[in-house]
């Protein structure tokens, strides 16, 4: 049995909302309502109450601090319905001056939004965007469907049927709760961030990476039950600090560090996945002072490059390697030239699969979704996971904990 919190803004479809809480109830789960004021307009207290047989929460001030997030820290799954534009707007925003928003705002609970609202407010750009916002976020918005409006108007913008809006939310609470343990017991190391090549004590060679795919893919890991360890090179600090309580971070600067921590970590680890951007080559010699210019001539110094370890190759072609060894590569060029790419590097390095990117013309980058497939030595895509950095994270964990589960233990 879980908790579930319906939350119900202040739209003429309210009168379907207690059909989606009576849905909840019968698969047996434990329901709260959270109500904004304007919606008790629509549904007033004495229904919630009578078919929950326990207060309605609608009032944030004069209920003491602690009770203003209770809903939010039991809840295992939020059903907004229905979600007025202007309730978009304020979840959207992060507002958190009404019970609804603020339960959604203080909770790590799966999200599910149900829209209702004339088609002109529903197709509006704002309303679209902060639609596009909210899925940016996780949270699931469901399609409104197309009829008669309340206005007397058809088009799109009708609040789906609640059994249909229950079943939806419902088989996303069951996914939430199998994808919860899909890594229990399994120990991940992701290496993540760009490597910097020091040149002199203030000088390096370095990358763009910022290291955010390793991370989505370390709190993945650790939301579906993994003891996690990032290897960390040069990642902004708030990020690391975002990253799910008990997630282990070790922090490097350069590929030989990185190396050293890598297969320090790896010795009783599951898996490990190699985010990292690794610098293929470091300045041969670093100098200990400041380099200074020659003020007698323009000339400029030659830094001579050496290799660096390729730290994926070693560990996956180690007999102490891991069950499941992961590496990632972004490239460019055509489907057919990037497939090749991507497999060769899987049979180059000993990974079990390689998350290919393609990245350029405008793949990739930007707000554009992320584009992954993964592919395993032989050239076959095993996987493809587009969207977020957090969905494209939570498709390769799905897979990992799978390609774990089919292998003898
Ligand atoms: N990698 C590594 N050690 C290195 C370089 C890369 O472990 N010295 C890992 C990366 O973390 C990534 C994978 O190898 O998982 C692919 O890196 P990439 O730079 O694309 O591979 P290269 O062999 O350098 O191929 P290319 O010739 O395309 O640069």
């Amino acid at each position: 049995m879980a908790t579930i919190v319906v939350g119900v803004t202040g739209g003429v479809a309210a009168f379907k909302a207690p059909i989606v809480v009576r849905e909840c109830q019968r698969a047996g789960h434990d329901v709260y309502v959270a109500a904004t004021r304007a919606s008790l307009d629509f549904v007033g207290r004495s229904t919630w109450e009578g078919i929950t047989s326990r207060p309605v929460a609608v009032d944030i001030a004069g209920e003491g601090r602690a009770e203003h997030v209770e809903l939010a820290r039991v809840a295992d799954l939020i059903i907004v319905v229905p979600a007025t534009a202007n309730s978009l707007a304020r979840l959207a925003a992060g507002f958190a001056d009404d019970m609804v928003s603020l339960t959604v705002l203080a909770s790590d609970a799966p999200v599910v939004v149900a829209p209702a609202m004339h088609s002109n407010m529903w197709l509006a750009p704002a309303t679209q965007a902060n639609v596009k916002t909210l899925r940016e976020r996780g949270v699931h918005v469901i399609e409104p469907a197309s009829g008669a409006l309340g206005s007397g108007d058809s088009g799109v913008g009708r609040l789906p049927e609640p059994e249909e809006i229950a079943r939806v939310a419902l088989e996303l609470l069951e996914a939430n709760n199998r994808a919860s343990s899909a890594l229990a017991g399994r120990t991940i190391v992701v290496t993540a961030g760009g490597t910097r090549e020091p040149i002199d004590p203030v000088r390096f060679l370095g990358n763009q990476s910022s290291g955010r795919q390793g991370l989505a893919i370390a709190s993945a890991a650790a939301r579906a039950g993994a003891s996690v360890r990032v290897i960390a090179a040069n990642i902004e600090s708030a990020l690391l600090e975002a990253l799910p309580t008990g997630v282990q971070v070790t922090r490097v600067g350069s590929a030989l560090q990185m190396r050293e921590a890598t297969i320090d970590q790896v010795t009783d680890a599951d898996a490990l996945v190699m985010t990292a951007a690794v610098a293929d080559f470091r300045p041969e010699a670093t100098s200990e002072s400041k380099m200074k210019k020659d003020p007698s001539t323009d000339d400029a110094p030659t830094i001579r490059l050496v290799r660096n370890p390729d730290i994926l190759a070693e560990i996956g072609h180690s007999d102490k390697r891991p069950p499941l060894v992961v590496g990632f590569a972004a490239e460019t060029g055509t489907d057919e030239e990037i497939l090749a790419y991507g497999a060769d590097k899987a049979a180059r390095k000993g990974a079990d699969f390689i998350c290919l990117n393609r990245v350029g013309e405008s793949v990739g980058f930007g707000d554009v979704p992320n584009d992954i497939r993964l592919l395993d030595a032989s050239g076959h895509i095993t996987g493809r996971y587009v969207g977020s950095k957090d969905e494209v994270a939570a498709g390769l964990v799905g897979h990992m904990a799978s390609f774990l589960d089919n292998l003898k233990r």
